[in-house]
């Protein structure tokens, strides 16, 4: 049996239900097809937005959006996609497989999408290929209530009252698409760009500075030490592959070294959020900067006979477990780890809904974020589960992984992985300063490579799970090999 010991009664860290959070880029077929269809669609939307989508993403409680970009912020230019449709300048969409981009969806369309979700924008400015005043002139015509140039401008196209944006992102990716750059370079930029997204009335911005790739420490030393004082977060890109970039692997279809090699992957993060944060503790022992994973999730190969600049993959319960590991790493993490963005919403990478004309399904890795929901600005306590290594020849991981929060309504909530192919384990839990009345549980589980398909949507669900026992110290349950489980503890 292994040993769960929950401190229920130690609260730690809020879990910032930004962490909760998703990227929708104008790539492939994410906001066009994906999230917007357009008011003539026969596709039921409401002012252009998919409402399946939209319903959907409710049901699952996005908390937050980032938008336009990815590599597309930093070659997008905002004033394009405002006004009547039809005189939209049309670009071609370079980065992303060279298509045609019409603009018709833009700052207003992408405000309403996220008043219909209910969830806070998180805009990504552009610092790659614009300018300051045209970064400073976004913020202006989203923001300022009053007479200017920009906010007469926003009237002009139907929008009186201004919105409010907080998180606010200056550049992407600048050590690669966004410029290219020397995170010396970067943060000088970053400073001066940043001194022109200016707090207009009560709105207030979270600047988001642009942080490492993976494990570049250097950059992420270099622009805390340079920029530290100017931003309210520093952004991490990491994304999970089968083994290396150049050698993703399939999205289904794979074998058991391909399920452990991605979930050691996965693991990963731990190292990477752990490393960055104690160089941030340098120059921010109080940690009042957060560590935005505003980038993460599985890339693998795409769908055979697709675009391959469309980034459009299948998602199986090896990419659920990957998200299952990886939320329940931030959860643990969220002293510092404050934002972050799985990418990406629909129909590219790692999605958690997949469109087909008409037809729509739900991932495995929506069933997560669905389940998961329950940490959404919860407290963590502390927890400690009794491990083993499992794995096949020299891939090998721990076989579990939990983290465990006190949500406001009181109740206690646990997420455990296993992320074993083969093996269940009996895991005997111990909650100190808690007495167990009574547990509601449901668990997420199927064969390693089960996905959903539109014609057969609903292979990978969850269920209640009745497995556990209430004893006098805690609970005892038997989690069944490649499973994501949730219980409610009151
Ligand atoms: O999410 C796809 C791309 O990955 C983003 O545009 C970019 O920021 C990253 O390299």
């Amino acid at each position: 049996m292994s040993k769960l010991v929950i401190y229920a009664g130690n609260k730690k860290s809020k879990i910032n239900k930004e962490i909760y959070g998703h990227f929708s880029e104008h790539l492939g077929r994410c906001i066009y097809e994906g999230l917007y269809v357009g008011e003539g669609s026969k596709i039921p939307n409401i002012k252009g937005m998919r409402t399946d989508v939209v319903e959907a993403l409710k049901e699952m409680k996005l908390p937050l959006l980032r938008w336009p970009g990815g590599c597309f912020a930093d070659e997008y230019h905002w004033k394009d996609g405002i006004g009547p449709k039809e005189n939209r300048k049309k670009m071609i969409n370079t980065h992303w497989g060279g298509v045609l981009e019409d603009n018709s969806f833009g700052t207003h369309e992408f405000m309403e999408l996220c008043d219909q979700i209910g969830c806070e924008p998180y805009i990504n400015g552009n610092l790659g290929s614009g300018t300051v005043q045209e970064m400073s002139e976004w913020i202006e015509y989203m923001t300022f209530d009053g007479i200017s140039p920009m906010a007469d401008l926003r009237a002009e196209n139907g929008r009186k009252a201004p919105w409010k944006v907080k998180f606010f992102g200056v550049g992407n990716e600048n050590w690669g698409c966004g410029g290219n750059m020397t995170p010396e370079h970067y943060a000088n930029e970053y400073r001066r760009y940043q001194t022109y997204c200016r707090n207009y009335g009560e709105n207030r911005l979270f600047k988001i500075a642009g942080g490492p790739n993976v494990d570049d420490y250097n950059w992420c030393d270099t622009v805390m030490k340079l920029a530290h004082p100017y931003m309210d977060a520093l952004s991490l890109h990491y994304y999970t592959f089968e083994t290396k970039w150049e050698d993703k692997g399939a999205a289904t279809g794979f074998d058991e070294k391909g399920w452990y090699k991605t979930l050691k992957n996965a693991l990963y993060m731990e190292e990477l959020v752990t490393r960055h944060s104690k160089i941030m503790d340098k120059y921010d022992p109080d940690k009042r900067i957060a560590l935005a994973v505003d980038e993460w999730g599985c890339w693998f190969h795409v769908e055979p006979g697709t675009n391959p600049g469309f980034l459009y993959q299948q998602s199986t319960m090896r990419d659920a477990l990957a998200a299952g590991v990886t939320l329940n790493i931030f959860n643990k993490h969220s002293d510092r780890v404050r934002i972050a963005n799985i990418a990406q919403l629909v129909n590219v990478l790692q999605s958690v809904i997949l469109t087909e004309g008409e037809k729509m399904l739900l991932t495995p890795t929506y069933h997560v974020f669905r389940m998961y929901q329950c940490h959404q600005d919860a407290a963590l306590v502390d927890s400690f589960i009794e491990t083993k290594e499992t794995g096949i020849d020299e891939v090998k991981v721990q076989n579990l992984y939990e983290s465990a929060s006190v949500a406001k309504d009181g109740k206690l909530n646990l997420t455990v992985n296993n992320l074993s192919v083969t093996d269940s384990y009996a895991v005997n839990s111990i909650l100190v300063d808690w007495k167990v009345n009574s547990v509601k549980a449901e668990i997420l589980t199927n064969d390693m490579g089960a996905f959903n398909t539109f014609e057969e949507p609903d292979i990978v669900h969850t269920e209640e799970f009745m497995e556990f026992k209430i004893t006098e110290k805690g609970v005892d349950f038997t989690i069944p090999p490649c499973s994501i489980l949730h219980l409610t503890i009151e």
